[in-house]
């Protein structure tokens, strides 16, 4: 998406309604990933038609699979059994770090992977050294040339891996390496987020062997092969807080009877105490907010999960700038994850940030501003700011927009909301060909 696109927010009334959640980003794009660890057809459903889960699809394309998206439904066809190669380069890498996630089910594939490097990292330092480390520890040596991290195993050995923070992607590729390797991989201080869970529970399809033991310890117990699955991809627990947070911020009233409750319950929890009223359904299935006419200023820390979600802390902080009182949101996952704090200001808000921590004074009214999107999440929060704000907002950077939600414009415009996504010509007619079509040719054409 070029840089003039952009989207438009006006003030809008009260959010309310019933809506449909799509499955999760953060899910769909390591369980693509995981299929190369079978040699088959599978088939995933619910799942987003959102840049990032293209970007997922185009590099199992490079790698050989054969795929057909059936955008509209949903539905995900990947075939494995024509992967041939075990090549990341830098153009699909450096458009999503999350491309790292091919790293593991490559090396118990070919006992190689090569992947170029996100931009201007280096092995041994940030962001994935967590990775790397962890891989060395199982067999695995990493020449790094160019712009290349070449990775090889003769055999990958099992071992007891200690993670000194609960790394969501780490985790994830650890395990999907394990899977295939003989003997017992212990992961000690694993990320379990629903996500992870949701991983976990694709592989146990395929016929992988996985337990969890208390407190946070993943077991993996290596077989021979796995097979292709048929899955459906949870709720997006991230559509859910946006939806919720939109009837929050506008005073309205949503319902979402796909939302799993039990995976969001520090951020309901915060919502209650801003004093927002959470109807739970049945089994923690389905969850409803009816928005006080009086918000109240509430403070979290984001943590790994089951804490309050890194992924929402800038929505919420949006929500807050109305709330009375004064908030301090701290940020401990991600360094420099406030950068939305001065696209809100623009707006009226009144949030002073000391080291990585945010404080937010409450004011009575958000005035609508020209913003920039500088994360995925950040947009959510500029859109989130925009239905409350007096007049428009013009938000650009729509690309992380688009990288992260499929359709949640179109979502908030049918529950009363008004957001529309404004691109060149040129730019309309592959957003056309993304929404209204079925088929896995006119889909790809837009990568
Ligand atoms: C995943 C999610 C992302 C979410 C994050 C935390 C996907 C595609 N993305 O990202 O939306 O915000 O979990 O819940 O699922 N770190 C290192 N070295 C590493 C790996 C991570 O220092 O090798 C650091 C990161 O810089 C960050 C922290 O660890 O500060 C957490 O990162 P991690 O849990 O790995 O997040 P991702 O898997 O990248």
């Amino acid at each position: 998406m070029p840089d003039r696109a952009y989207i438009a927010i006006e003030h809008s009334q009260e959010i309310s309604g019933s809506m449909e959640l799509i499955g999760a980003k953060n899910a769909v794009l390591v369980i693509i990933a995981s299929l190369l660890l079978t040699r088959g057809k599978s088939r995933l459903t619910n799942v987003p038609a959102s840049d990032d889960v293209l970007q997922m699809i185009k590099l199992m394309q490079t790698l050989g699979a054969e795929v057909f998206f059936y955008a509209q439904e949903h539905v995900l066809e990947i075939d494995t059994s024509t992967v041939t190669k075990w090549h990341v380069g830098a153009d699909i890498m450096k458009k999503m770090r999350a491309s790292i996630l091919a790293m593991g089910p490559l090396l118990a594939r070919f006992g190689k992977a090569d992947v170029a490097l996100p931009g201007g990292c280096a092995i041994g330092e940030r962001p994935i050294d967590y990775h790397l480390k962890n891989f060395k520890k199982m067999g695995v040596s990493f020449d790094e040339s160019a712009d290349y991290l070449s990775a090889r195993a003769e055999l990958l050995h099992p071992n007891r891996i200690v993670l000194e923070y609960p790394s969501v992607g780490a985790t994830e590729n650890i395990i999907m390496a394990a899977t295939l390797t003989p003997g017992i991989t212990t992961i000690i201080n694993a990320a379990l987020e629903p996500e992870v869970y949701n991983l976990i529970e694709v592989l146990r399809h395929m016929g992988a062997r996985i337990n969890i033991e208390a407190p946070a310890t993943i077991i993996i117990e290596g077989v021979a092969s796995l097979h292709p699955v048929e899955y459906a991809i949870i709720p997006d627990r991230l559509e859910a807080g946006a939806l919720l947070l939109a009837a929050a911020i506008t005073g309205g009233s949503v319902s979402l009877p796909q939302a799993q409750a039990y995976s969001m319950d520090v951020f309901l929890l915060k919502l209650e105490e801003m004093g927002h009223e959470i109807i739970i359904g049945p089994q923690g299935i389905g969850i409803t907010l009816k928005a006080t006419k009086y918000p109240k200023a509430v403070s979290f820390k984001t943590a790994p999960y089951p804490g309050f979600p890194t992924d929402l802390q800038s929505p919420m902080m949006a929500v807050l700038c109305l709330a009375e009182g004064t908030s301090i949101v701290e940020e401990t996952v991600f360094e420099n994850r406030l950068l939305h704090v001065r696209e809100l200001q623009k707006m009226g808000a009144q949030i002073k940030v000391e080291h990585n921590k945010a404080i937010i004074h409450g004011v009575e009214k958000l005035y609508g501003a020209s913003v920039i999107a500088t994360d995925i999440r950040a947009s959510c929060a500029l859109v989130l700011a925009g239905l409350a704000a007096q007049g428009s907002t013009i938000m650009t950077g729509i690309h992380h927009w688009t990288r992260g939600y499929e359709g949640l414009d179109q979502k908030l415009t049918l529950l009363g909301g008004s957001v529309k996504v404004c691109a060149s010509h040129d730019d309309a007619e592959l957003l056309y060909t993304k929404s209204e079509t079925g088929t896995s040719d006119q889909v790809m054409s837009r990568n």
